[in-house]
């Protein structure tokens, strides 16, 4: 499956997003965030802001949910162009059959956990995803420092599907940096979020390689 890297517009300037994801042409995905106030305190963009950047471009949208009662919006996502929907599971009421609908209209699932969220109760459910989230700040804002104290939750997740012989991607997200990254990928973890850390670089492009082969070693 092999690294890759999805620099988050949440850290781009939302009124030019078209420019801003060809910006980062060197990214394997480009993650959304979707936020509404409630789950977390801010409020970012929705399905309508989705359907057009998925027109805008050809790099795959990794949606991230951050919403209440994901179990009636994320089919939406899909249909609005997003290639992986991930839901958080303290917000969600039925996880497995919104990780089937996400999928059965073609998408990737993934479920998302906050930092004081642990994987293990969900282990019965890692068959119906195709993705782990595991945030490694408090989901709201970009431009947090990265937390430490997730790492070893990312090695047990990763410990927990080989156990299980199963393939899922790992996506970390939150103060992941030329710093952090390296970390992460020793303990398991292959999908990368970064939003400052991309968007704050002179060349965006250039530092999604930096990652990347940082990430790979
Ligand atoms: C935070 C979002 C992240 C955010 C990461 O709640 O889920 O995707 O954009 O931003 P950085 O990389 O700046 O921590
Ligand atoms: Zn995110």
């Amino acid at each position: 499956m092999g690294i890759q890297i999805a620099p988050s517009i949440l850290s781009a300037d939302f009124a030019r997003l078209a420019e801003e994801a060809a910006a980062v042409s060197n990214a394997d995905w480009l993650h959304v965030d979707v936020m509404d106030n409630h789950f977390v305190p801010n409020l970012t963009l929705g399905m309508p802001v989705v359907e057009s950047l998925a027109k805008a471009t050809d790099t795959p949208l990794d949606c991230h949910l951050m919403i209440e009662d994901p179990d009636r919006w994320a089919p939406g996502y899909v249909e609005a162009g997003a290639s992986s929907v991930t839901f958080h599971v303290e917000a969600c009421r039925a996880p497995i059959r919104t990780a089937r609908e996400i999928r059965a209209k073609g998408a990737r699932a993934a479920m998302a956990l906050k930092p004081a969220t642990a994987i293990e109760p969900y282990e019965d459910l890692l068959s119906e995803l195709d993705m782990i989230l595991i945030m490694t700040v408090e989901p709201g804002f970009g431009g947090q420092k990265f937390l430490e104290v997730c790492v070893p939750k990312i090695r047990r997740t990763r410990q927990l599907l080989d156990k299980h012989g199963l393939d899922l991607w790992i996506e970390i997200d939150g103060g992941v940096s030329a710093d952090t990254i390296e970390q992460c990928a020793e303990a398991g973890a292959d999908v990368f979020v970064a939003g400052s850390a991309v968007y704050a670089a002179d060349d965006p492009n250039a530092m999604v390689e930096q990652l990347r082969i940082l990430a790979d070693q």
